[in-house]
């Protein structure tokens, strides 16, 4: 990471504060893909109340075919299925796997909670095999909570 963690939470903090919720999330995968180096696409999938459905919020990086997930099909149905971090060291070791581009590697998935109720995901993926670390994960969480209120207030159908 080219700036201190802390440095990129204090960052995301601010832009959460940015008065339209789908531009600050789109702000912040922005921001995220062009600290991180081994981030290539960030993005949220917002939890559809009911249904067991995940459609693609805001995200960076390059379009996906997978507007649309079920719960329990690919890494992020299943991380949605479990309400759990997934991290993927090496997706071709993964067989419920959703191919985004041949490119990816490796991809980590978080469960965005506010109030307690699942309301989103927080998904990376990353052409880099291998590449998060603890780092990674205190940052990630830190984004989870500070955007969880943002997932939460956008429209999901
Ligand atoms: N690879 C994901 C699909 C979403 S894309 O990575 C953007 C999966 O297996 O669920």
């Amino acid at each position: 990471m080219k700036n201190p963690v802390n440095e990129l939470i204090r960052q995301v903090r601010q832009l959460a504060g940015f008065p339209d919720a789908g531009t600050a999330l789109q702000r912040i995968c922005d921001y995220l893909r062009s600290e991180v180096d081994h981030y290539d696409w960030v993005g949220y999938y917002l939890a559809v109340p009911g249904e067991r459905l995940l459609v693609l919020g805001p995200f960076s990086g390059a379009p996906t075919e997978h507007l649309r997930i079920p719960y329990g099909r690919g890494i992020c149905g299943q991380a949605a299925e479990l309400d759990s971090t997934f991290v993927v060291p090496d997706v071709t070791e993964q067989e419920n796997y959703l191919a985004c581009s041949l490119a990816t590697k490796a991809e980590i998935v978080l469960p965005v909670r506010h109030n307690g109720e699942f309301v989103a995901e927080l998904d990376i993926d990353s052409h880099t095999r291998d590449p998060f670390t603890q780092e990674d994960t205190v940052l990630l969480e830190a984004v989870c909570l500070i955007t969880a209120p943002l997932a939460a207030s956008i429209l999901r159908t």
